[in-house]
């Protein structure tokens, strides 16, 4: 069976990035001149994903508006003859078949997921953080598709960060298989560097079966008294086989500030209308710095 859906909760508060947040979604912080979650959603349709559904919630209706089409907006471009920005717009709402299901209480990443139950039904899914970016060659939700196709169990995608940080994470151990995939039956939130089972760390891309739901009813809330996906892996993986895939490719949590900051900058330099004259400004700059 191959993964045709896709789900991206995109509900959360977003505390990290207030006061920004406090009436946007986080979700639609732009990368220069993107939403970060239209870079999520090209990720899932360049992976061959047909579906998808956004968890959604108070204070997200400019996602909704986002992938729908605005009809005034598209005639004003079309009458002033702005056609690249015509088929962009139109593009925008094009890209798949969107849904939404709005999670009534934000009760954590876990919670957000089970309110996909009935759309996924009895298939596999792909799950994309909608606060998250991965920059890679091959999409990353397809290398993790690809995964699913030899090993048929649940594929968490994860990557190495370094020794010393991975107390901001959470960490996988387990059995080796190969250089990229490990048999998970750790997991650890946030480990101290001394103890922590690895240097993998989850990385806001999974493909689930829909075992996850029965493990997710059984888990307890946890974590900020909030019902976390990492809890409901532990109990997946004592029936089940639980895959973690180094994925090619560079991650970019937009949820905190700093990483935001980082992510413009990087894409801004890799945009061909930026990158000479934002390379100049950016070198003047640090040669200024003390
Ligand atoms: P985060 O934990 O990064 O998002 O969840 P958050 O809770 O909004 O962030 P902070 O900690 O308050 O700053 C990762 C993704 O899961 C979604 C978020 O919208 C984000 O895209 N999410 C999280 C939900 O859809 N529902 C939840 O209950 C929690």
């Amino acid at each position: 069976m191959t993964v045709k859906k896709a789900v991206i909760p995109a509900a959360g508060f977003g505390t990290r990035f207030l006061p920004a947040t406090k009436a946007q979604p986080k979700e639609m912080l732009p990368i220069i001149d993107t939403p970060t979650i239209q870079y999520v959603v090209q990720e899932a349709v360049d992976s061959g994903i047909e579906d998808i559904l956004i968890i959604s919630g108070k204070g997200k209706r400019a996602i909704e508006d986002h992938f729908d089409r605005n009809p005034e907006l598209e005639a004003r471009l079309e009458e002033s003859e702005k056609e690249k920005l015509f088929n962009e717009m139109r593009h925008i709402a094009d890209m798949a078949n969107i849904h939404f299901i709005r999670q009534k209480e934000i009760n954590g990443l876990g919670d957000a997921i089970y309110y996909a139950r009935y759309h996924t039904g009895n298939e596999p899914f792909a799950v994309l953080l909608g606060d998250t970016i991965v920059d890679s060659v091959i999409p990353v939700t397809q290398q993790l598709i690809d995964a699913f196709e030899q090993y048929n169990a649940s594929i968490l995608a994860v990557e190495k960060v370094p020794k010393d940080k991975v107390s901001r994470y959470g960490i996988v151990g387990g059995k080796r298989l190969s250089d990229t995939i490990m048999e998970v039956s750790e997991f650890v939130e946030k480990p101290d560097p001394a103890t922590a089972p690895s240097d993998l760390a989850i990385a806001g891309r999974y493909i689930l079966t829909p075992e996850i739901y029965t493990a997710l009813e059984q888990t307890p809330k946890g974590k900020n008294n909030e019902i976390q996906l990492t809890d409901a892996f532990k109990i997946l993986s004592k029936r089940e086989k639980v895959i973690a895939d180094t994925i090619e490719g560079k991650r970019y949590d937009i949820g905190n500030k700093l990483d935001f900051l980082k992510t413009t900058v990087e894409f801004a330099l890799k945009r061909k209308e930026f990158s000479e004259e934002f390379g100049e400004f950016l070198k003047e700059t640090v040669a200024g710095l003390k």
